[in-house]
């Protein structure tokens, strides 16, 4: 497989010498092309010795054009990559620009397009960029990432680049290269939940879970990104909304079953991926409460199932639970799948080192009839793999023969 990668002139570009060789370990030719601000922060002589190939940078470089001129090597590449993506680059390509290599080969490439933006997250999210980033999306450019979390200028946010061997694993996989941009959820509309619910004590405190949300976004991701139209009903995370997904905000149990609810007509998979407070407080008073007393008794009351009351719908969608377990995992979870009559159940351990709050999980998926097991791996890797099944398991039982709906199962979101 031939990966072009663009460089462009951002810090995170340090981190592209590993990146192109996780593109080659798994198995890819890697041309780089350089804009003149990417040297800033990466030397010519260390992408050469990676790649094994001279760096191209400049769009008159007659020698190497005499050689394999740009439109030559806009045919070589079976996927375009660019990474790290800086704002100016999306706001270049966005606009047709082509006053350098980079941009002249992405307009006379017909292979597809991916970026890896990274940038500060306040500049990752103005809207001049986000603007720019939707009307990329819109032209079929695949956006991967950024990542959430600390940033070489010391704050935390949106807009770190993905992992390299993240974005190895996604140019090099089915997705991008294999498949001629088929994508398995293409028409279908699929409900997802994610994070935890809060249940009020009284107007200062409340119950929670640890549920970071990160694996429901993900999977609201991955779903969009295999062409669904994707409704994310999501409790309180501080996590950036999924580009090209409409996020539904609420805080409590009561308030998700009803936003599901309200959604849920013409959905053709649902995913529960929220950890919903099983319990509520029985009721929780107006004014805050005083600590009269040594002890104090709190009465909980049972939060209805949202996973249950979808999958037991008549014309139910494909329907896919999680189960966060820590212990008796398979067993807990074939229970799960049985009891409340789901299609697919996604389940993991939690403890004390993995589960809540981590970037990578592993799981076990069961169906009625199968089951699959993904080794631990980066979340984001993670849900594309279980939403690549979801779609085949779909797609078996439902598929075009019957024009049935497909139902994701929220899972227990970690
Ligand atoms: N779920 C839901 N609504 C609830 C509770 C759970 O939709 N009120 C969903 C979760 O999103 C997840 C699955 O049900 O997909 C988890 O199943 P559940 O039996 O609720 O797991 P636990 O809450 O962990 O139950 P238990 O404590 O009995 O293991």
């Amino acid at each position: 497989m031939n990966v072009l990668l663009g460089i462009t002139g951002g810090i995170a570009a340090y981190k592209t010498p590993e990146l192109v060789r996780r593109l080659r370990g798994r198995g890819a030719d890697v041309q780089i092309v350089t804009t003149a601000s990417a040297a800033e922060f990466v030397t010519e002589t260390a992408l050469q010795a990676v790649s094994g190939r001279p760096v191209r940078a400049n769009l008159w470089d007659k020698e190497a054009e005499a050689s394999m001129s740009h439109i030559e090597l806009a045919r070589w590449a079976d996927v375009v990559l660019i990474a790290p993506a800086t704002a100016e680059i999306m706001a270049r390509l966005a606009s047709g620009a082509a006053a350098d290599l980079l941009t002249t080969l992405c307009l006379a490439t017909e292979a597809p397009i991916a970026i890896a933006p990274a940038m500060n997250h306040v500049m990752w999210n103005n809207p001049a960029v986000q603007a720019n980033r939707r009307t990329l999306e819109q032209r079929g450019v695949r956006i991967l990432g950024p990542d959430y979390g600390s940033q070489a200028c010391g704050e935390t946010g949106a807009g770190r680049m993905l992992d390299p061997d993240e974005i190895a694993a996604i140019v090099c996989g089915p997705q991008l290269a294999g498949t001629d941009g088929q994508q398995l959820l293409a028409g279908k509309t699929v409900l997802v939940t994610a994070g935890p619910t809060r249940e009020p004590i009284d107007p200062v405190r409340y119950i929670t879970n640890r549920s970071s949300g990160k694996m429901g976004y993900a999977i609201a991701s991955a779903a969009a990104a295999q062409g669904a139209r994707v409704v994310l009903v999501s409790g309180p995370v501080s996590l950036p909304e999924p580009a090209g997904v409409e996020v539904i905000h609420v805080k409590t149990a009561a308030q998700m079953y009803a936003a599901t609810h309200d959604s849920i007509a013409g959905v053709d998979v649902f995913i529960a991926a929220a950890a919903v407070s099983d319990y509520r407080p029985a009721d929780a008073p107006q004014q805050k409460i005083k600590k009269t007393q040594e002890t104090m008794r709190l009465e909980l009351v049972r939060s209805d199932d949202i996973l249950a009351s979808v999958a037991g719908l008549d014309d139910a969608p494909f329907t896919i639970g999680f189960a966060a377990e820590t212990e008796n995992v398979r067993d807990y979870a074939l229970g799960k799948l049985k009891n409340k009559k789901l299609d697919m159940i996604v389940a993991n351990k939690v403890g004390e080192d993995c589960g809540f709050d981590y970037d990578d999980n592993a799981v076990d998926v069961y169906w009625r009839d199968g089951e699959q097991s993904f080794a631990k791996t980066a979340k984001t890797d993670l849900a594309r793999q279980i939403v690549q099944l979801i779609a085949e398991r779909y797609e078996a039982t439902r598929g075009a023969a019957t024009q049935p709906k497909l139902t994701v199962i929220s899972t227990k979101d970690q």
